[in-house]
């Protein structure tokens, strides 16, 4: 029996904090030793565009974000991983879908519907500033998706209602020019830990409460001093399960170390000994997968190399299947 197919592409905006380390990287790569499935992680940076208009900061978090994946340890020999725009099967057969897919399907989108209503409220015309790269945005990422045949995409639950609209684009297809496509199902695992970030809230860019990455020790140190706590005084019990402190240590430590913290913070842990801790539990599990993303970040020229050989892998997939899919549509040699 042929492997499932897992596939998820990671944005290229933005520098990759404790938050994706815990609830998409971490995970990936342990998945990524295993064999029993065949993974497609990508950098989706024709994605980015959609959101991010400055070239600097597409280059410099596509950088980032490939040199992290390589540094925490993604085992590219069992894993496929590329670069979306190395890829150009992706844009064309993006161009097949489009003409598969509903305008009703789109105006359905809720990055799209978000961006109207938003200008609706502002007394703007309801189309301000939204692109036809933002409107069009799920047909890239069905694209993305059926280009690689996926079964699941892990997502985060605001990705489904992408994913459904990959299917629906997909058995579209299908039924019209034959079976070309797997329907893709998202996958949102409720396992896997949503951090807090510094103010309580998710850890997210656009709350701007992250801890990046890969900090030096001493700012490291510096940014878990800054995460919220409440007045409590040392030799006054604390409550765990409302405290980021606790969150964070939970999801870096094993299940004596979390027990052990459990009972500190009801014997009256002070803040600062917790903090103190926990700097030196993220910063041990992280300390060597530093030090390699720094050698890889000076040296972009081995990056660009694994990309290379991942988009190698890759079109090994999508030349096939694109060939198939002009076939099917009447776009072949005339003899
Ligand atoms: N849109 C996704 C996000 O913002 C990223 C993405 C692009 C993706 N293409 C994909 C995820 C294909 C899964 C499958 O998170």
């Amino acid at each position: 029996m042929s492997k499932s197919r897992i596939l998820t592409g990671i944005t290229t905006t933005g520098t990759p904090h404790l938050g994706n380390y815990v609830g998409a990287i971490r995970p990936a790569i342990e998945a990524s030793q295993h064999q029993d499935n065949l993974s497609f992680y990508f950098l989706a940076d024709f994605h980015a565009l959609i959101k991010c208009q400055d070239p600097g900061q597409v280059h410099q978090s596509t950088r980032e974000i490939a040199a992290t994946w390589l540094a925490c340890g993604l085992n590219t020999d069992n894993v496929v991983f590329y670069r979306q725009s190395d890829i150009p099967e992706i844009p064309e057969l993006c161009w097949l879908l489009n003409c598969m897919a509903a305008k009703g399907l789109m105006n359905r989108a809720h990055a799209y519907k978000a961006a109207v209503a938003a200008n609706q409220e502002a007394g703007e015309d309801p189309d301000f500033g939204v692109t036809m790269g933002l409107y069009s945005y799920p047909v890239l990422m069905a694209a993305d998706i059926l280009m690689f045949n996926a079964n699941q995409v892990p997502v985060g639950k605001d990705q489904i209602q992408h994913v459904e609209m990959a299917r629906d684009i997909a058995a579209r297809f299908n039924h019209h020019y034959g079976e070309h496509f797997v329907l893709p199902e998202a996958v949102v695992d409720d396992k896997v830990a949503v951090l807090q970030g510094l103010d309580g809230r998710k850890m997210s860019k656009s709350y701007g409460n992250t801890i990046p990455l890969f900090l030096g020790e001493k700012q490291l140190k510096k940014h878990i001093n800054k995460i919220k706590t409440n007045l409590l005084e040392p030799g006054e019990p604390k409550d765990p399960d409302t405290s980021t402190v606790f969150q964070l240590w939970q999801a870096f430590a094993t299940e004596q170390q979390t027990a052990d913290m459990r009972q500190a913070f009801a014997d009256g842990i002070a803040w600062g000994e917790a903090k103190k801790q926990l700097f030196e539990l993220v910063n041990e599990e992280l300390m060597e997968a530093r030090e390699r993303y720094n050698e890889l970040l000076a040296s972009p020229t081995a990056i660009e190399e694994k990309l290379q050989q991942g988009a190698e892998k890759a079109r090994t997939y999508s030349q096939p299947l694109l060939e198939k899919c002009r076939s099917a549509v009447g776009i072949r040699p005339l003899n």
